[in-house]
């Protein structure tokens, strides 16, 4: 199956694209009544509050919408515009396995699988290789309408076991046997040898915004607009040092803004213990920067820029990733990376791929394949934005720098 689309419109595309999957009712939502009460009672609440409310509330949350992924939705990810992305990606961790001797049971752990299509082209791999024996899949999702869309496309015909007694809460069976289980948060995945994934995972985690003034450091805080119309917002600067100040900003920083995802970090000293107790490797694929960039919280709707203040709920809103902060929070274990994805692509032999590819397709198809490698290794599109970063155990840093890791390094 080749599961090429030829979108423009990633995130920092522009695209005009089918019909609002939310929508354009301007009237006041729930959300955004929330927000406006708890402003009201505690005062300005900080970029991070905001984002993970808007995001993740349970109720009406942006990704709780469920079909927000796509040419229908509000942006388009590498694993939706091309299988090869799944394919490079899963062959990089695989090479790696092997090299520590290929330990069973392995678990492939995605955290924010979107639409599932990463899992799927991994799994795919996996059994064309005949290689799926001891594999199992296990997914850390929070949206339950976004767990539905990945139920469907992984195993579809099967009975989806919702489960109240395990840390688990939904399980089932691929077509080829293997186990897909859905978790809330990764603390909850079993402790087994893990290869981690995380696509565009950590650009949706709240950021905090700092701002140098010539009083200090100050944090960026969202409040209720007095001259906008009832329910619009807008930055304010805190009064005083907030704790992410005093926390974050370290000596000599040279930047004048900063943003920082203490839940990133949580998330990757997490990772880097795992590794440590039960051993794997951890990929992270995200557009992002290694501790330059200052300002770069936004929004998207509709594969348009949006306010990220206006009609909260309706887009979906990132920031780039600080890759400098993630190796800061991952121990001793060993990081490689970040390295720009066309060039990691490239090493990992996408190139090959797509004459593969071309060579067995359809002539419908010929276009939407040329399109979806285009989008992924063009510097100007996703080829550059887009980094890749790597954890290991430190145990293997004497091993991988004898054997180097598959697509950091040129051969
Ligand atoms: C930008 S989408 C990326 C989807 C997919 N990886 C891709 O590249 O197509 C972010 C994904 O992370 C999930 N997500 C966001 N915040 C999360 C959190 N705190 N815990 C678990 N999943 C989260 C979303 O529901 C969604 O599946």
């Amino acid at each position: 199956m080749h599961r090429v689309f030829c979108a423009q419109g990633y995130r920092h595309c522009r695209q005009q694209a089918g019909p609002p999957p939310h929508g354009d009712n301007k009237e006041e939502t729930p959300l955004l009544r929330n927000l406006r009460s708890k402003i009201q009672a505690v005062g300005p609440i900080t970029v991070a509050e905001y984002m993970k409310e808007v995001l993740t509330n349970p109720v009406s949350g942006y990704y709780m919408h469920g079909n927000v992924i796509g040419v229908h939705g509000d942006f388009i990810t590498s694993p939706e515009v091309s299988q090869m992305f799944g394919e490079a990606s899963i062959l990089a961790r695989r090479c790696e396995w092997q090299k520590m001797g290929a330990p069973r049971p392995l678990q492939l752990v995605e955290l924010g699988p979107g639409h599932g299509s990463l899992a799927e082209d991994v799994l795919r791999v996996f059994v064309q290789l005949g290689a799926s024996k001891g594999i199992s899949l296990r997914l850390v999702e929070v949206s339950p309408a976004l767990s539905k869309l990945q139920a469907a496309r992984l195993c579809p015909g099967t009975s989806k076991k919702a489960s109240t007694v395990a840390s688990h809460y939904m399980a089932a069976t691929t077509p080829h046997g293997t186990s897909v289980r859905w978790y809330r948060s990764v603390q909850d995945v079993p402790h087994l040898f893990s290869c981690f994934i995380a696509h565009e995972f950590f650009d949706a985690l709240p950021v905090h915004k700092l701002q140098k003034t010539s009083a200090g450091w100050r944090e960026v805080l969202i409040d209720i607009d007095p001259a906008g119309a009832p329910g619009k917002f807008r930055f304010v600067l805190s009064r005083a040092e907030t704790p992410a100040c005093k926390l974050f900003v370290k000596s000599g920083e040279q930047r004048a803004q900063l943003e920082v995802s203490p839940e990133s970090g949580v998330v990757v000293q997490h990772l880097a213990k795992r590794l440590y107790q039960d051993g794997g490797l951890a990929l992270v694929v995200d557009y992002g920067h290694d501790g330059t960039k200052c300002d770069t919280f936004r929004a998207f709707r509709r594969h348009q820029l949006h306010d990220p203040l206006e009609e909260p709920g309706t887009a979906d809103l990132t920031a780039d990733v600080d890759f400098s902060y993630l190796r800061s929070c991952a121990g001793d274990s060993l990081t490689l990376g970040p390295v720009p994805q066309a060039s990691f692509l490239q090493r990992m032999g996408i190139n090959t791929r797509l004459q593969v590819l071309l060579g067995s397709c359809l002539p419908e198809q010929r276009d939407r394949l040329l399109s979806g490698y285009h989008m992924m290794v063009d510097p100007d599109q996703m080829g550059e934005r887009f980094q890749v970063f790597a954890m290991f155990p430190s145990v293997l840093r004497d091993h991988l720098t004898r054997f180097p890791v598959n697509g950091f390094h040129d051969p």
